[in-house]
Order: structure tokens, then C-alpha cells, then sequence
């Protein structure tokens, strides 16, 4: 393969401490994450120190079992870590109760997941609108404006999920997602279920959000052309920070994960 030069592979130190305190969305300290037990003791995170910055595409990449998803669970509330300080929006998970967590989520994070997950019954409008409604909130209806517009949605709301391409339901997802203006979005392997003009769409409309409406995003992802989307790809291996590549390319994702070694 032809390679280009390597992107900047920060060491993992770098990854946390360096950014002014109100450029960091979320963040990690000492984050470890263990299952089971004796002989079958896995330490899925051994100890993670990471920023999250705020308006900025943030992608996770690292072999199979490298931690990316429990992480991703932690910063999102829907984990509770073994030990460490996991803080989004400067709240600290560690100190929130199952109530308190449970409306943190509803609050402060949106998921986008591989599988869509849209009601089917429901128009691609209600889908969007559905999170806020259970929430007994109001919309912001300017925001609703700006993200049909931005996710190019407006001829789209009234079908329903079935009527609907792969890449035009992750654009509703996305939409639900970002709707309540959340402080991080969450998307775990949001292109895994497209083909790859759909998970260019779809990539292509994160990084809007991230552009033109400031919006935090962290995606796990397997696919280099998928990370080349992101401002920094966060690389786990074995449950600890691995290194970092700022803007790179996917031929520099490529190359860095082959430097990980499987
Ligand atoms: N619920 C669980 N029970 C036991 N082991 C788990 C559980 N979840 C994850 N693990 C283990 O923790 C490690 C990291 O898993 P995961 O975060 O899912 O990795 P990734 O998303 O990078 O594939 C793996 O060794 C996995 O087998
Ligand atoms: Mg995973």
C-alpha cells in the first residue's frame, strides 16, 4: 500500500490536560473498568486519561475487545466505572444517584446507534420530535428548522422509517439525537449498517453538525475512511490510550492502526 507520511501521533499523555477547561466537552481521569473475577479478571479500560473537545468530531478506533465501546458507555453515563472519574458538561458521573443519572442522559447525551433504532410505526417528523415528547419538553423549533435543513430532511419528515434509504433513517436518527442541543453525541459505528455513498452522506452531515452548529460528537469505528472524517482519532489497545492522531488521513489510520499490531 501506498502510505503518505504518518499524521502526528501525539503519545498518549498528551491526550489529556492540555486543553483550557471550557474547550473540554467531557473527560476521563484514571478510568478503569474491570468483569469478572480471579482467573477470569478482564480489565476492559486499565486506566484512561482522556478529553473530549467540545465541537469536535472525535473518533474511537482500536482492535476488537480494545475497550472502545465500554469507554464509550462510561462517558455516556450508561457504564458505571470500577475506579476513576468519568465528568461530562463538568458534572461528575461518580456523584449522581440512578434517578439523577438516568435524567443526566436525558439531558446532557444523545446516541446514535449502528442500527438506526426508529419506530417504524411513527413519521421520520414524530421520530425526531419522540425523545422531547416522552421528556414532556418543548422543542426548540428554530434547532428542528436548522437540522431538516442541515440533514436535508424536509421533503423526508412525513415517511415513515420503511419508506425510508439506510442513510435517509441515520440522517432522522442523527436528528433526534441532536435535537435537544445535547452535550455530547454519541454514534456507535453509525456508518456500520451503510453502504458507502450512505455512510459518506452520513459522515459528511456529522461533520456539518460539528461545523455549523457546534455540536460535540464522539463515533466508535472500525473504518479508516470513516475516522479520516474526525478533528482527532482516540486509538485503545488493551484498555489504555494507545495514541492519538490529529486530522489525519485514512492512509495514516490505516498506518497507525497496523503500527498497534492486531
Ligand atoms: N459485560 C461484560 N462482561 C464481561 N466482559 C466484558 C463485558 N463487556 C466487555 N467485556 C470485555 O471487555 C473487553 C473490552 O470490551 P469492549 O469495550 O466491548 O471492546 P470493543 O468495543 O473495543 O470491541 C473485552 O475483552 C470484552 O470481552
Ligand atoms: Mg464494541
Amino acid at each position: 500500500m501506498n502510505s503518505t507520511s504518518a499524521a502526528p501521533l501525539a503519545p498518549p499523555a498528551s491526550a489529556a490536560g492540555h486543553l483550557p477547561a471550557d474547550a473540554v466537552a467531557a473527560r476521563t481521569r484514571d478510568l478503569v473498568k474491570t468483569y469478572g473475577r480471579g482467573d477470569a479478571l478482564v480489565h476492559a479500560l486499565a486506566g484512561v486519561d482522556l478529553e473530549i473537545e467540545r465541537a469536535r468530531l472525535t473518533a474511537i478506533m482500536g482492535p476488537s475487545g480494545s475497550g472502545k465501546s465500554t469507554l464509550m458507555h462510561c462517558l455516556a453515563g450508561l457504564d458505571t466505572p470500577t475506579s476513576g472519574d468519568v465528568s461530562v458538561a463538568g458534572i461528575a458521573l461518580g456523584s449522581l444517584d440512578d434517578n439523577a443519572l438516568t435524567r443526566f442522559r436525558r439531558e446532557h447525551v444523545g446516541f446514535v446507534f449502528q442500527a438506526f433504532n426508529l419506530i417504524p410505526t411513527l413519521t421520520a417528523r414524530q421520530n425526531v420530535l419522540l425523545p422531547l415528547e416522552l421528556a414532556n419538553r418543548e422543542p426548540d423549533w428554530r434547532r428542528f428548522d436548522q437540522l431538516v435543513d442541515v440533514l436535508g430532511l424536509a421533503d423526508r419528515l412525513t415517511h415513515r422509517p420503511p419508506e425510508l434509504s439506510g442513510g435517509q433513517q441515520q440522517r432522522v436518527a442523527i436528528a433526534r439525537a441532536l435535537l435537544s442541543s445535547p452535550e455530547v453525541v454519541f454514534a456507535d459505528e453509525p456508518t456500520g449498517n451503510l453502504d458507502s455513498r450512505s455512510s459518506a452522506e452520513v459522515l459528511g452531515f456529522l461533520r456539518r453538525s460539528v461545523d455549523e452548529l457546534g455540536q460535540t460528537v464522539v463515533m466508535v469505528t472500525h473504518e479508516p475512511s470513516a475516522a479520516a472524517y474526525a478533528d482527532r482519532v482516540v486509538l485503545l489497545r488493551d484498555g489504555r490510550l494507545a495514541g492519538t492522531l490529529v486530522r489525519p488521513s485514512a492512509d495514516d489510520v490505516v498506518a497507525a492502526i497496523a503500527g498497534l499490531g492486531g
